[in-house]
């Protein structure tokens, strides 16, 4: 059963066909940040899916973090920069991963959370999970637990939920 926000923010989906590269239908969601009433219904929905059950929200470098700044606020919990690798200072962990164009690593600062705090990991897009996945594991290496999984939008032909094991996986829109 789609919900409001789902509706509205599908409403908003752009798609580029054959960008960054050839092949790639590439899913531009800054139209829904740009409507108001899209954004906070979506955020809305990601806090109340997981209310009560997160104590931080991870955010992943770029967009990621558009999402978990706004649900950090809207829950009043801690929020967590997922960056992409050689930009954190300090003890840093660092996960290698591939995406569905190129391949990238992420990092994650160590000690910013009590040990076993629940973290849910928020981003814009699932498609091939590699990016999620690598959070994941940067997550519970930190010695977190993983609570669960927010995103805007799933790309469901790459099956990337596939490789997130049992966690649980919320999408606003499934396409
Ligand atoms: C995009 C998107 C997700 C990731 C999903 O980020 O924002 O983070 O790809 O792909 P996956 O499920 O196949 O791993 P991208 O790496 O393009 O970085 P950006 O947000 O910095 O543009
Ligand atoms: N991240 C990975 N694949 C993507 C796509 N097709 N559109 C937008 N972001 C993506």
């Amino acid at each position: 059963m789609p919900t409001p926000a789902a509706a509205h923010v599908h409403s908003l989906l752009a798609s580029y066909p054959d960008f960054p590269q050839e092949g790639i239908v590439f899913r531009d969601l800054n139209p829904v940040f740009a409507d108001a009433s899209a954004f906070r219904s979506l955020i809305d929905e990601l806090a109340a899916r997981f209310q009560g059950e997160f104590d931080a929200v991870a955010g992943i470098e770029a967009r990621g973090f558009l999402l978990a700044a706004a649900i950090g606020y809207a829950a009043d919990v801690a929020v967590l920069a997922v960056r992409k690798g050689g930009k954190l200072p300090g003890t840093v962990l660092s996960e290698e991963y591939d995406l569905e164009y190129g391949s990238a690593c992420l990092e994650l600062e160590v000690g910013q959370l009590a040990p076993g705090a629940r973290v849910l990991i928020v981003d814009d897009v699932l498609a091939t999970g590699g990016t999620i996945a690598a959070t994941a594991r940067l997550v519970e290496r930190a010695g977190y637990k993983l609570t669960g999984v927010g995103v805007v939008l799933e790309l469901t032909d790459l099956v990337g939920r596939t490789r997130l094991g049992d966690a649980a996986v919320h999408a606003i829109v499934a396409l």
